[in-house]
């Protein structure tokens, strides 16, 4: 795929937006490569995890294309706001986790890029932002509502209506990045995280983050109700009775995702 490598280590793939002379900026073609690699990771028994990332030392994504943006109109904008953000819906529910790695700009569709990932692990020169405004338009991917969700109305209102930028300080203070890190230890800690993850119960990592997005969609009771089901599930899974024996005969457990 000419926009968007892919790579498997240890069954972690890793993912890279690879445009550095548009700082990845992300074109419909893009787009669509990166919603290819999820359906194929979503049914890979060979990947647990996943990390997004991008090309060179600049950008993690700098948001959807500016030079296609431009020509569009009322429908064609509608269209390309959808597709984004089926495959934004795809990361955020391919069942498996994925962490952004966000290693310098993540504007627009790229803060959206990374707020559609389960974590956010950030190098200590990284910018998000939601500039949109600027351009006369608002988010698409879903910068008005991942955002609003993750760091509260104030806070989203006024990244969403200034366009400022914040940096990874700042971000982790607002509870925007889990984590941040030297540029060189963006990788290796992504990947650290990552291969916890893909050493963890599958179906548990699973139904989490299922209870988590599900839960934040309705109401307490309802959201309580989703989580008694999901743990009942966990519970009739092998790798229930693997991490709880591991536990009592004080051994490491080797779960199965069964
Ligand atoms: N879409 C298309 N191209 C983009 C882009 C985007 N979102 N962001 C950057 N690029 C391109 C630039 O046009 C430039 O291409 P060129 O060399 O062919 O002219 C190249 O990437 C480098 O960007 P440049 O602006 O020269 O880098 P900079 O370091 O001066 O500024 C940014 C970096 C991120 C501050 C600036 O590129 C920017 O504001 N980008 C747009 C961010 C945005 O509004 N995103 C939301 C889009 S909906």
């Amino acid at each position: 795929m000419p926009n968007v490598i892919s790579k498997i280590d240890n069954q972690v793939l890793t993912i890279t937006i690879n445009r550095p002379d548009k700082l990845n900026a992300l074109n419909q073609a893009t787009l669509g490569e990166l919603n290819d690699i999820i359906s194929q990771a979503k049914t890979d028994p060979d990947t647990a995890a996943i990390i997004i990332t991008g090309s060179g030392e600049k950008a993690f994504v700098a948001g959807a294309d500016i030079s296609e943006l431009a020509t569009t109109d009322a429908m064609t904008g509608m269209q390309f706001a959808s597709f984004g953000q089926a495959v934004f819906n795809h990361i955020e529910n391919c069942g498996k986790p994925v962490i952004a790695a966000v290693n310098g700009f993540a504007l627009g569709g790229g803060c959206e890029l990374a707020m559609a990932c389960h974590l956010r692990i950030a190098s200590d020169n990284a910018q998000f932002g939601q500039p949109e405004i600027k351009l006369g338009v608002i988010p698409g991917f879903g910068g008005t509502q991942r955002l609003t969700r993750l760091v509260g109305k104030g806070k989203s209102m006024e990244m969403n209506l200034l366009g400022g930028m914040v940096s990874a300080e700042q971000a982790e203070k607002i509870g925007l990045a889990n984590q941040v890190v030297t540029q060189e230890e963006l990788l290796p800690t992504a990947n650290k995280i990552a291969q916890q993850l893909a050493n963890s119960a599958p179906i548990a990592v699973s139904m989490t983050i299922d209870a988590i997005n599900k839960g934040l969609e309705c109401s307490l009771p309802d959201a309580l109700d989703y989580e008694v089901k999901a743990f009942g599930i966990c519970c009739a899974s092998e790798d229930k009775n693997e991490g709880t024996s591991a536990f009592l005969e004080k051994r490491k457990a080797e779960f199965k995702g069964k």
